[in-house]
């Protein structure tokens, strides 16, 4: 992909080499042909598609076509409550929603407040647990809808996870669970049982609906290791092997890497005030010039500049406006100056009604927790 490209923003290179992750992950890449297959089911594609945001999959095409069937599908996604959320998060979780509005999908969202006790020792359960509710609210401020949005928290939801995950357990080894995820002797027993819960949610919508329910999974391409062995064993479980579609990363403010809470410098938290969230995009690395002068005479390099990057991958709908800004950049014609000062008035944009949103969530919170409103799976069926 990256060797015959042209100069155009939606397929240069980022920072990571994606195209190598499809290889060694085994997925497929997402086609022309795929996003033709959207149009025609949906009726538009979403830009994080048309620019290739989300670049990579496993039966997506399938999961369509059963969509299309009139089959029972539904969308899963999740989140590791370690931190606040920041805008990298947010990313798959806006093309989440486009999905449920456009297709009308139920989405079960997971928050895996064990995964972070266990794998994080500096926190307390009751830290990663209030997490969990913080972070609950950035999903709800997104505008998902309650009657079809269910989210799960590991330590207070067992019960609709467990029938699941004790089928799934016994078809996991150590040894997969040492070669898949890097484990040692030292990881601790939690972690060795938790892919077996992040496993259960992709099986969980065909025991709450009592056929089989095929999901789709739009996360990053990290999380790919628990899809490989889920789709192993859904067979013999009696399950449909879930799919995937992969999001790049949206890139930090520091030079190079992603987004990441252990920078938070980098990173552009829904908490942040809005001078702070201003201050880091001015303050941000980018793909400029040493001086004004050189970049008016050489241009800027958009590609790794994770300024331009927040706008093309996020925050500007708009193809016109994205491509513009990008050759304006590339021919000397905008400094970084001034292109963070625009950028830095979208993020202010975005947070604002996003903050304003957040606040109302919590009163809507009981509407979105599936224990309000699914029975747990029966062990009998
Ligand atoms: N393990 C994920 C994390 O650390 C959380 C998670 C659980 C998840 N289920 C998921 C992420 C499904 C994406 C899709 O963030």
């Amino acid at each position: 992909m990256a060797s015959n490209v042209s100069i155009t923003p939606w397929e240069a290179e980022a920072f990571v080499d994606y195209d190598k992750l499809i290889k060694v992950f085994g997925t497929k890449p997402l086609t022309d042909e795929d996003l033709k297959l959207v149009e025609s089911i949906v009726g538009e594609v979403h830009f994080m598609l048309r620019r290739k945001v989300f670049y990579s999959h496993r039966d997506f095409d399938e999961f369509l076509r059963r969509y299309a069937r009139g089959e029972r599908v539904a969308l899963y996604t999740g989140r590791g409550p370690s931190s606040h959320t920041h805008l990298g998060h947010i990313l798959p979780w806006i093309f989440t929603k486009w999905l449920q509005d456009k297709l009308g999908l139920e989405l079960f969202f997971q928050l895996t407040d064990d995964e972070k006790f266990w794998h994080e020792h500096r926190y307390k359960l009751e830290e990663t647990n209030s997490m969990a509710y913080e972070n609950a609210l950035d999903i709800i401020a997104l505008g998902f809808d309650p009657k079809k949005t269910h989210l799960i928290i590991d330590s207070e939801d067992i019960r609709y996870l467990y029938p699941i995950a004790i089928r799934v357990a016994r078809k996991i080894t150590v040894s997969t669970n040492k070669a898949v995820f890097g484990f040692t002797d030292s990881t601790n027993i939690g972690m060795m049982f938790y892919p077996s819960l992040q496993i259960a949610v992709c099986f969980l919508p065909s025991e709450l609906y009592g056929e089989p329910t095929m999901v789709l999974i739009p996360a990053g391409i990290d999380q790919d290791p628990y899809w490989r062995i889920a789709r192993d064993i859904a067979p013999s479980l009696g399950y449909p092997k879930p799919a995937q579609i992969h999001n790049k990363l949206l890139p930090g403010l520091g030079v190079g890497g992603k987004m990441s809470s252990s920078k938070p410098e980098t990173a552009i938290y829904t908490v942040d005030d809005i001078e702070t969230a201003k201050r880091k995009i001015m303050k941000a690395y980018t793909g400029g010039q040493p001086t004004a002068e050189l970049q008016r005479k050489l241009g800027g390099n958009p590609d790794s500049c994770p300024v331009f990057k927040m706008m093309e991958m996020l925050l500007v709908e708009d193809d016109a406006f994205v491509r513009k800004h990008y050759e304006r950049c590339r021919s000397g014609q905008i400094l970084c100056g001034e292109c963070k000062t625009i950028v830095a008035e979208l993020v202010a944009k975005f947070l604002e009604e996003h903050k304003r949103r957040r606040e109302q969530a919590r009163d809507l919170l009981p509407r979105f927790l599936l224990r309000n409103k699914f029975d747990p799976p029966p062990i009998k069926r």
